[in-house]
């Protein structure tokens, strides 16, 4: 008979009980992949089971409680003990990274932590084992399917932000309460992760500048459907310049053909760009109690083979505090002489060209479009400062980010 590997799970929630499932309906197929027979050694909710008793009945530990705490103490201390921990966990991970790191060497154990970004999309094993040995120049993508929900209706049906929300939240795509899907800190979490496997670098989560969605308008929308362009919430880690690199997370425009501009619904799509390989696209379902038991699962199996995923660390590399980027700029302004002008002044004296300028509407419905060529972030808002205090704009200016890439 096949030698068994222990198995306790901590938490039995949407990813819990789905894991557990999952465990138990391929147990046979792992024992194949794996030459050993999961057991389930132990279940840890707030009302049932012990953690010492699990700790000391299992080989690996899967974090399914969320959170940061009892999950990071619990997860430290199975990784000191030796156990391999198989994580769901973006906020510990994100947060915590080094000293998970640390416990897991001192434990000679593995941290394995797929589902923590993307899902079932194997994002995290292709950009620190498959791509491992190879410089990656930039990671990115829509890693929250919220967020990708919201603004997709948004565009489609013309719904306000409060409106799409409430539709996400009844269909289950949003959870009652989705201030970190919506203020862009969950997909700055993931992107964290995403930075440190990708260029080694320590970046935590406080150097991940984040924006979220709720500041946008059905407007904003419905013009850059006009023009072709569709909104998504981005995160960006790239190799700058000059041993920098940017982390940070913004809804952005994307001209049409861009890889991630088809990419609707809850979905999430994960971009890598390295000289090596051109770039790759994964894209697939970002969420979901099955769909992120199925990249636990993967991780357990991985464990359970052996080998350490690669940790290379690279301290060299720091934050870049200024980028380039492309802007559109909607501006609500007084139907009168010399307003394009004034504008345009003061873009100019912040060394901003402009790409395209398009005026909608008469009188109190005057509005000016505009998309700005790549700028540094800092130059753009010191001219947004100054054109938020010109006399004839009817309401604060509304800028977001364009990547002005084309793809044929
Ligand atoms: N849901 C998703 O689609 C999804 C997707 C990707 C990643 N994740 C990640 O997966 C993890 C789990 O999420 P989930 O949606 O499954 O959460 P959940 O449904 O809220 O389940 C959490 C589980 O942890 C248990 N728990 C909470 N506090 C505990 C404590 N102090 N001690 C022991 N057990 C405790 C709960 O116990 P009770 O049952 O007694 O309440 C529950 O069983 C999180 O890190 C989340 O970010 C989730």
């Amino acid at each position: 008979m096949a030698d068994s590997v222990n198995v306790g799970i901590l938490g039995k929630g949407t990813v819990g009980g789905a894991f557990r499932r999952l465990l138990n309906d391929r147990a046979d197929m792992v024992e194949e992949v794996s030459g050993r027979r999961p057991r389930v050694s132990g279940v840890l909710s707030r009302k049932q089971g012990d953690f010492d008793r699990i700790l000391s009945r299992s080989e690996i530990v899967v974090e399914l409680i969320g959170g940061i705490r009892p999950a990071r103490e619990y997860v430290l201390r199975a990784l000191r003990e030796g156990r391999h921990v198989v994580t769901a966990n973006k906020q510990l991970v994100a947060q915590h990274g080094d000293e998970l790191v640390a416990a897991a060497r001192e434990g000679g154990a593995q941290l394995r932590f797929e589902a923590a970004v993307a899902g079932a999309i194997p994002v995290i094993r292709v950009v620190q084992e498959s791509l491992g040995a190879i410089p990656i120049e930039k990671v990115f993508g829509i890693v929250n399917g919220t967020t990708n929900y919201i603004l997709t209706e948004m565009a489609r049906s013309g719904l306000s932000y409060g409106q799409a929300l409430k539709q996400a939240q009844e269909l289950g795509y949003a959870e009652a309460d989705p201030t970190e899907d919506v203020n862009g800190a969950d997909a700055a979490a993931k992107m964290t992760i995403l930075a440190r496997l990708a260029f080694g670098a320590p970046v935590t989560l406080k150097d991940v500048p984040y924006e979220g969605i709720q500041q946008i308008k059905p407007d904003d929308l419905s013009y850059a459907k006009e023009l072709g362009l569709s909104l998504k919430l981005l995160g960006v880690a790239e190799r700058v310049s000059d041993g920098e690199i940017s982390v940070r997370v913004f809804p952005c425009f994307l001209y049409p053909g861009h890889p991630l501009a088809p990419i609707s619904g809850p979905f999430n799509a994960v971009m890598v760009e390295a000289p090596a390989i051109d770039e790759i696209t994964m894209s697939g379902p970002g969420a979901g109690g099955m769909e992120t038991a199925a990249a636990v699962l993967g991780d357990v199996v991985s464990a359970i083979g052996g080998g350490s995923p690669l940790f290379e660390e690279n301290a060299n590399l720091r934050i870049a505090k200024d980028v380039e980027m492309a802007f559109y700029l909607h501006l609500e302004v007084d139907d009168e002489p010399g307003v394009l002008a004034q504008v345009a002044e003061v873009l100019g004296d912040n060394g901003i060209s402009v790409r395209s300028v398009v005026q909608r509407g008469l009188g109190g419905e005057a509005q000016l479009i505009m998309v700005m060529h790549p700028v540094s972030e800092k130059a753009f808002a010191a001219a947004l400062k100054k054109i938020a205090k010109l006399k004839f704009l009817r309401s604060p200016p509304r800028s977001i980010r364009v990547i002005e890439e084309e793809w044929s």
